[in-house]
């Protein structure tokens, strides 16, 4: 923030306030409203906050008009890339570059932090074979507290950077484990000669009947697929991991919170529902049926993978989601996969369509992801957990940019309050 003495005047009744006002490095200037009941009395009101910037960070800019999204400075296409997701992790955590060695360390570091306590396995077993693989992981990340004492202290900064790396490597074996119990398949365990994406596919989709072979196309697609889910500025499930942090909550529960926000369908559960759209719709002559709905008020169903908060141009993220989906599919010898054309086709339609247009409506990363996923293998279930499991390292890093912020402080938000005023309790007798 620049300390220039920039104000910005606010008259109400017989009230005038000057407001500070700073300008960011990238993104709309701000107007500081931190005294504003303390010397006015009155409250802002902004309901999803679609006009409110909750916190002041360094990690990641989305310029939603040009369809921009920088980690660190870096444009998501470039990191996609000439990057993979390992040294994304290293950028978002610590901010720069790093050196051959600091990358090496840093992913040793990872990799000797991918199992998880034996004992964890017994958790998968209170669950029916049949639960979503999110609400696994929602309570098995939640009880990692219960299982590494030592790093839950989060005003030693030794503790904090242990739970961050325990927290990024454990994710994909718990992930993994999920859903091989899903499956009724054994656990595989990590093998400490694969790279990060690797080895999640393989803890997927190994048995011990046979060896099995990770295809590396496959892997750059996951390790690609990884990138560009691993941080979004202040999205709804980094918002509730911020909040559960600001009360001093663990890292592990914090994370918990932020997978339990992702999972449903207006955020992370998206990738899901827009495959499970996808084949609804079933044929490209059932894409108008399906337009007219979305755009029916009366008619709750939305185009799923479609729209943005902050996007009102297309998704960078989409754009490489798309040419990836073409890359595995081909590879897959799927190409002329009908979900793709449907996709494909509905893009087409939709962004020709008014509707869109005037609403600035654009494929999301949700929109491809799910094809793609689909044909690695992943059932629909497991899509919201690759998020979950991509979108850990942005959890992280926001949540350790809060806890070193001296600003920081616990989130308590006020409201405009409709219901009755003070009234007397009445007698059950007397009613
Ligand atoms: C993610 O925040 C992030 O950064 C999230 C994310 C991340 O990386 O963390 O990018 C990941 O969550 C991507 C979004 C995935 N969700 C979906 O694809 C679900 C479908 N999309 C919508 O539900 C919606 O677009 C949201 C939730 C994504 C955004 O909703 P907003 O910003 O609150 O916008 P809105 O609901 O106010 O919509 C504005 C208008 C409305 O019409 P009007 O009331 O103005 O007449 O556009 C319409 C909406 O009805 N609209 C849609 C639509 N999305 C918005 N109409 C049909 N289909 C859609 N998909």
């Amino acid at each position: 923030m620049t300390d220039e003495k920039r104000t910005a005047t606010l008259t109400f009744d017989d009230t005038t306030l000057e407001l500070p006002m700073y300008s960011p490095s990238a993104g709309p200037d701000v107007i500081d409203i931190r005294r504003l009941y303390a010397d006015g009395k009155v409250f802002t009101y902004d309901p999803g906050f679609t006009s409110t910037a909750s916190c002041d960070s360094t990690i990641t800019y989305i310029d939603g008009d040009k369809g921009e999204l920088l980690y660190r400075g870096y444009p998501i296409d470039q990191l996609a890339e000439s990057s993979h997701y390992t040294e994304v992790c290293y950028i978002l955590l610590y901010g720069e570059l790093p050196t051959p060695e600091q990358l090496k360390i840093f992913e040793q570091k990872i990799t000797k932090h991918t199992m998880v306590h034996d004992q964890m396995q017994h958790l998968f077993r209170g669950f029916r074979r049949d639960a979503h693989p999110m609400a696994i992981m929602c309570g098995v990340v939640g009880a990692l507290s219960a299982f590494y004492h030592d790093s839950t202290d989060i005003s030693d900064p030794d503790q904090r950077e242990i739970a961050s790396i325990r927290m990024i490597a454990k994710v994909p074996t718990i992930a993994a484990m999920a859903y091989k119990y899903s499956v009724g398949q054994p656990f595989v365990q990590p093998r400490n000669d694969l790279d990060y994406a690797s080895n999640f596919l393989r803890m997927c989709f190994a048995v011990p009947a046979e060896d099995y072979v990770v295809n590396p196309i496959l892997a750059k697609a996951m390790d690609r697929i990884f990138t560009l889910h691993a941080d979004h500025e202040q999205n709804a499930s980094t918002s509730t991991v911020r909040l559960a942090g600001s009360s001093g909550a663990n890292p592990f529960a914090c994370i918990a919170a932020g997978i339990a926000c992702l999972w449903g369908p207006a955020h992370g559960g998206a990738n899901q529902a827009c495959l499970e759209m996808l084949r609804e719709i079933g044929t490209v002559d059932r894409i108008p049926e399906y337009v007219a709905r979305a755009k029916d008020k009366s008619d709750p169903f939305r185009l799923m993978g479609f729209g943005h908060r902050v996007y009102k141009n297309f998704d960078p993220r989409a754009k490489v989601m798309k040419e990836s989906a073409d890359e595995v599919l081909e590879l897959m010898g799927i190409e002329n996969n009908e979900t793709l054309k449907i996709a494909k086709e509905l893009e087409r339609i939709a962004l020709e369509d008014e509707y869109f247009v005037s609403k600035k409506l654009y494929p999301n990363v949700d929109f491809y992801s799910g094809i793609i996923l689909d044909a690695m293998g992943f059932p629909t279930s497991m899509f919201t957990p690759v998020f979950a499991l991509s979108r850990t390292v942005g959890w992280i890093s926001q949540w350790q940019e809060m806890l070193g912020d001296p600003q920081s402080k616990i989130g308590r938000p006020r409201q405009l309050y409709q219901g009755a005023t003070s009234r007397d309790y009445v007698d059950i007798a007397k009613r």
